[in-house]
């Protein structure tokens, strides 16, 4: 069958790269793809949210599958677009519809639902500004740090986290009042601090049943010792070392069952991937947030991991046979790295030109914000340029092998944390 994937990251290149090993895929498309996907497939750059040009691409090139990576067309309903066209009865779209879509579209309402489940979360108050007031009151009681998190969409940045009292109370007001993340920020989810150590985990569901993808870790933060500014993520590791048996039950019994449980009395259809966000206090598990897609760069950890073959599992997905399928996760250790433009997550500039060796054999390489010229060459085209990941049968081993890959790759200005997997 011709699939289409949507998206431009090292998430869709990583899933191009695992689709094609498939042989049921016949023709691979990518929109808007990167420099990476156009060797392997064949880009067609369109604006994700144009509902309509991805109308026509699934008609022009008799596309049997989408698979939507990123969450912004999710949470705007285009899986609900197109399953309202007649002809598109048997598309597989692989992304829930907007109301399952709501789990990261909207802060507030995925606290509800965390607290209608009885799924454990940081306590929080919500505010608009009807009730700001009460939010400064909710303030008061808390202690710092304090976490303030945009209702809607924020492209990762809508999460402050405040260590003074006032300055809480001014951001707070900023977000609601003068719109500090635009429509976004006009309600304002008010949380409590979890201390812990984070990972992320990711189920696959048709709606009945589920499996449990390999978990990952990623390191957010630009600088070594996971200090700086916040970032898509600067790499991540497969699976995480301090998951054993007994809190991977927690994790199933208290969060993705009651997840999947809710969905269902929601009567919220969903048929794609749930990132959860898990933060381990003590020997606890916490969700930190919902998200309605892969992560990236966990995607380039978790999918070199999957042995079975993601077509077939992704068509027992919308068939809701998704019981029936079995594969296996490959039990070596995986680990990537990103390299990054200069500068990146604040201003840095594109178009450099990047040289990759041709003798790379021990890693795979991922592309994210990459593009080929219009002379042909390959030149960085956004802040997350390049993921470079290794499988082994340590993590220790696989860091290596990655950071010995990274000297065969230049591009001007090129950044990466040192310091992946130091924490384990
Ligand atoms: P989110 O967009 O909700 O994932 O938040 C971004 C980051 O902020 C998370 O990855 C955490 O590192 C941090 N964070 C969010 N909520 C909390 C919380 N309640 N306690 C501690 N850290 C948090
Ligand atoms: N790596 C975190 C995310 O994809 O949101």
């Amino acid at each position: 069958m011709n699939i289409l994937i949507l998206g431009s990251g090292g998430r869709e290149h990583t899933l191009a790269w695992k689709i094609l090993q498939s042989p049921r895929c016949k023709e691979l498309f990518i929109s808007p793809g990167n420099g990476g996907t156009e060797k392997i497939a064949t880009n067609l750059k369109i604006d994700i949210n144009d509902f309509r040009a991805i109308k026509e691409i699934i008609i022009n090139n008799k596309i049997k599958m989408i698979v939507i990576g990123p969450e912004e067309p999710l949470v705007n309903g285009l899986a609900d677009y197109l399953k309202n066209e007649s002809m598109f009865s048997d598309l597989i779209i692989i992304g829930p519809d907007k109301n399952g879509a709501l789990l990261e579209g909207s802060k507030s309402y995925s606290k509800e639902f965390l607290k209608k489940y009885d799924i454990p979360t940081a306590d929080y108050f919500t505010v608009d500004n009807c009730n700001i007031s009460e939010g400064y009151k909710f303030l008061d009681k808390m202690k710092k740090p304090y976490v303030l998190k945009a209702d809607g969409l924020a492209a990762g940045k809508g999460v402050l986290i405040i260590n003074d009292l006032e300055e809480a109370k001014i951001q707070l007001k900023e977000m609601i009042i003068n719109n500090k993340f635009g429509k976004a920020s006009r309600k304002v989810v008010i949380e409590e601090f979890l201390s812990g150590i984070e990972l992320s985990c990711f189920v696959l569901t048709d709606g009945e049943s589920y499996k449990i993808l390999p978990m990952a870790k990623d390191y957010k933060r630009i600088g070594e010792g996971d200090t700086g500014l916040n970032t898509g993520g600067m790499g991540a590791v497969s699976p995480v070392p301090f998951v054993d048996s007994k809190f991977l039950n927690k994790i199933k019994t208290k969060i993705i069952s009651p997840t999947l449980s809710g969905l269902k009395e929601e009567k919220v259809e969903y048929r794609g991937f749930i990132f959860i966000g898990l933060i381990k206090v003590k020997e606890e598990p916490f969700v930190i947030e919902y998200n309605v897609r892969m992560g990236d760069p966990e995607t380039e950890v978790v999918f070199p991991r999957i042995k079975g073959d993601i077509v077939e599992i992704f068509e027992a997905t919308h068939n809701q046979n998704l019981d029936k399928v079995n594969f296996e996760i490959d039990r070596r250790h995986a680990a990537t790295i990103m390299l990054v433009s200069g500068g990146y997550p604040e201003i840095y500039k594109k178009g450099f030109e990047i040289e990759i060796s041709e003798d790379i054999d021990k890693s795979m390489i991922f592309h994210a914000g990459t593009k080929i010229s219009n002379s042909g060459k390959l030149v960085t085209n956004g802040g997350r340029v390049i993921s470079v990941t290794s499988l082994a049968e340590t993590y220790n081993e696989a860091i290596k092998r990655s950071y010995h890959t990274i000297k065969k790759i230049k591009f001007e200005k090129m950044y990466y944390r040192k310091d992946i997997g130091f924490d384990l």
